[in-house]
């Protein structure tokens, strides 16, 4: 049967302004990074991404490397796209980025226009789409000329393939020298889209103020470190998770003592607060007025469900976010 998209999908979530821009947000955003490839369950990913548009979560996050394969996950979606969320098009908001190795040779990485025209491209045909609502450049490239690859966004722009253009690990000052080149070739730049979580909170030691001061968006990703922050560790490495996965990005070796011993502290704040710990962590991102959105990562529906009610809670005492850095410490 076709999908229908519930009726109620606006009246739960909230959506917050991508800096000054006019574009308005989901708190809570869905990435594709894991669990849509080519190997993953087809219907899983189909039944989370419905669930998410029924929850509000009108913004989907791809890459042209995710997968596995790479671009397997843009193919994944390109699928659903076409048999059932085609026709809500523009109540969708999709990214897509390049910036990581692709393709062999010397021009499928990283951020010379070679590269980024020929992947933008790539991208359009794997998702069906038209266009991108955002395209960003995955990673700063040290190599490249900052003004070749912010050229090529600004002119991926024009050329109708992308509406509005972000950048993705651009360091504080990196992001303000991208600012003042896109500030003068009137490139609608509005978003930056770094990791952070309570065990990494390294953009508040100069990335936000810069994004606040120039009035840019900011969408975190890895909100929840990749999984560490559910609780879900506590016991060892469940079956199925992502730390199981062989040559994944959680690592066994990441999972240390120290960090379960945070999160079983933080798990009491959290029911304290009636809200279980992945909830208080998204909601903990979000207390940030510069963070637009949260980027969050799932396995299945549940999970979606789960962490999209963090909404329901949203705001802390300063008691509270001051128990929070005690642990943290
Ligand atoms: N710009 C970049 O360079 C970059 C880098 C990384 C990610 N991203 C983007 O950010 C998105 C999110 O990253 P992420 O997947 O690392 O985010 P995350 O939200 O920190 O982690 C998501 C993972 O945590 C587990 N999980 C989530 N909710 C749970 C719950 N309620 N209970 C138990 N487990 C739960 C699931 O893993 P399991 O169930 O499989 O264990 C899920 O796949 C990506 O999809 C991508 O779009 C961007």
């Amino acid at each position: 049967m076709a999908y229908k998209a519930d009726k109620n999908r606006y009246g739960k979530m909230i959506y917050r302004r991508c800096g000054n821009s006019g574009l308005l947000m989901p708190a809570v955003s869905l990435g594709l990074w894991h669990n849509f490839g080519a190997g993953d369950d087809f219907e899983n990913s189909k039944k989370m991404l419905f669930k998410a548009f029924d929850l509000g979560i009108t913004h989907f996050d791809l890459a042209n490397n995710y997968g596995p394969p790479p671009g397997s996950a843009e193919s994944t979606f390109g699928k659903i796209f076409k048999s059932d969320l085609k026709k809500y098009r523009d109540e969708i908001l999709v990214s897509t980025k390049a910036g990581y190795t692709m393709w062999p040779g010397p021009y499928g990485d990283w951020g010379s226009r070679k590269y980024l025209f020929a992947s933008v491209e790539q991208s359009l045909k794997r998702t069906g789409l038209d266009y991108v609502d955002i395209f960003y450049h995955h990673r700063f490239d040290p190599n490249t000329p900052m003004e070749e690859s912010l050229l090529a966004l600004d002119q991926i722009v024009r050329q109708g393939k992308a509406l509005y253009i972000g950048i993705s690990k651009y360091d504080s000052r990196q992001t303000a020298k991208a600012y003042a080149i896109l500030k003068e070739l009137g490139t609608p730049f509005i978003i930056h889209q770094p990791a952070y979580n309570m065990f990494n909170r390294t953009i508040e030691e100069g990335l936000l103020n810069e994004l606040e001061e120039k009035g840019l968006g900011c969408i975190t990703f890895s909100p929840l470190a990749q999984g560490l922050l559910t609780g879900k560790y506590v016991k060892g490495i469940p079956k199925n998770s992502r730390a199981a996965r062989p040559g994944g990005f959680l690592k066994p070796e990441h999972i240390t003592k120290e960090k379960i011993d945070k999160v079983i502290a933080l798990s009491e704040i959290a029911a304290q607060r009636g809200q279980t710990l992945p909830q208080m962590a998204l909601a903990w991102n979000l207390r940030i007025k510069t963070v637009t959105s949260v980027l969050i990562g799932a396995s299945s529906v549940k999970q979606i469900a789960e962490n999209a009610a963090c909404l329901e809670n949203p705001d802390f005492t300063a008691d509270e976010l001051n128990r929070i850095d005690e642990i943290l410490k």
